[in-house]
């Protein structure tokens, strides 16, 4: 039940831990999420300089109240607690999960327990994770899936629902709150910033959280995005309530801009000609200790310039940060890794920027790998490795050579390049190993 004290109160602030307040959103609407200020790192891979807070909603409408998404399970006290401000557990009627990561799901058990009659509502890609995460089956869960289009009626306010799979998970949806034009978003327009002014224009600047988190959680999901963006942007918007981070009410759409921009779109905007030719292209990497290794880059990128249709970038991984080349790795056809073995490895700038290359969707891109070494000549089977551990193809063996290379190991650089951009463009027979001999690995140690 809301009363205007517990209105006067939620406008107060969240509150504390031991005293935790429900937060009026709009009228009816109310953020019943939870504060986490102290976390550092989030699925052990982002930072969280301001700790994040896992939102939820309680939707009252004529006919019962919608819960939209819970807490990570650490926090479900808070969540319970702010919940019963504004609602009784058996107005509840449905219990909307947009995500079902547990930061989104693990105060579910306990609220389907206190509240038995609500129906749970997910995505229709949402099943099998459900059933993982209550470790039930079908007949021990009341759920509706939903898709685009679908919408309950809650008696004056209609929750229509958006498929929007892979942000972040592949059970992901928005929850569109029709009446109010507000938009429950998920992790989609979210970020880790915990700040209890919660609201956009209350809170401190969070845009680098913003972008470090579409960077690290949507950016590999960016057709995705896209596909998201068309159905989020045709809707009049007053607010954004994402499950992490500030609620967006002021100027929400220019989050949806940011995204747009982030995603790369406006290159859709200037369709390529349909009778523009093929133009693929290739990035070679290299670093280089003595040289030698830049030599073969050098030829490598020659031979594959005399393809046509490819275009060829050369970088010495020396001089570059990491950053800047995930960014041109992202649209690029392939990639070429050149490294010296040191102490059995690849040199740690290749590692850098492998590592860094999980944020983008590499899968189907051609990948190769090259390198003079001393005795061993680890570092070229090891980046292979891992290029086929990103998804990449690799269709042309890796190339390595001893110390200084010859004018006839050269010519081998030259046809590694050649076939390799062959197998991008598709061009020639060459779509695989190259048919020139290349160093065996075998007579190495
Ligand atoms: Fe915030 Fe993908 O969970």
């Amino acid at each position: 039940m809301i009363t205007a004290a517990s209105e006067r109160e939620a406008h107060s602030g969240p509150g504390s831990d031991a005293e935790p307040r429900a937060v009026a959103i709009a009228d009816g609407v109310h953020w019943v999420g939870a504060l986490d200020p102290t976390l550092r790192r989030f699925d052990l891979i982002l930072r969280t300089a301001n700790g994040t807070t896992y939102n939820a909603y309680a939707v009252r409408g004529e006919q019962g109240v919608a819960v939209i998404d819970t807490v990570k399970a650490e926090f479900a006290a808070v969540f319970f607690a702010r919940l019963e401000q504004v609602a009784r557990y058996d107005e509840i009627r449905v219990i909307v999960l947009n995500h079902l990561e547990p930061d989104h799901s693990g105060a579910l058990p306990e609220l389907m327990r206190r509240a038995p009659q609500a129906k749970l509502v997910i995505s229709k890609r949402a099943p099998a994770m459900l059933k993982a995460l209550l470790k039930a089956d079908d007949q021990e869960i009341r759920y509706d899936t939903v898709d685009t289009g679908d919408e309950i009626d809650l008696g004056g306010r209609r929750l229509k629902f958006l498929h929007t799979p892979y942000l972040h998970w592949p059970d992901t949806q928005c929850t569109y709150l029709a009446e109010q034009q507000i938009l429950f978003s998920g992790d989609v327009f979210g970020c880790h910033h915990c700040d209890p002014r919660l609201f956009n224009d209350r809170v401190g600047d969070f845009r680098f959280a913003f972008d470090y988190y579409y960077a690290h959680i949507m950016r590999p999901f960016k057709t995705y995005v896209l596909d998201a963006l068309r159905l989020i942007e045709p809707l009049p918007l007053k607010l954004i309530a994402p499950t992490h981070g500030p609620i967006l009410r002021e100027r929400p759409r220019r989050y949806v801009a940011r995204y747009r921009e982030l995603s790369g779109a406006d290159a859709a905007l200037e369709p390529v000609p349909a009778d523009a030719p093929p133009h693929f292209t290739l990035l070679v990497f290299y670093l280089s200790a003595y040289g030698s290794t830049a030599r073969m880059a050098e030829a490598i990128a020659a031979g594959a310039e005399s393809v046509p249709g490819i275009r060829v970038s050369l970088y010495d991984l020396e001089g570059g940060e990491v950053e800047p080349f995930v960014d041109l790795i992202e649209p690029a056809d392939a990639i070429a890794l050149g490294s010296p073995t040191l102490n059995g490895d690849a040199a740690k700038p290749i590692w850098d920027l492998l590592s860094s290359l999980a944020v983008v969707n590499l899968r189907g891109k051609v990948g190769a790998a090259f390198g003079s070494y001393g005795w061993s000549g680890e570092a070229v089977p090891m980046i292979e490795d891992r290029l086929r551990g990103l998804k990449l193809r690799v269709p042309v063996a890796g190339l390595r050579l001893k110390l200084i290379p010859t004018d006839d190991e050269l010519a081998d650089c030259h046809a590694f390049g050649r076939a390799l951009a062959e197998a991008v463009t598709g061009s020639g027979a060459q779509a695989g190993p190259t048919t020139r001999p290349v160093i065996e690995y075998a007579n190495l140690t």
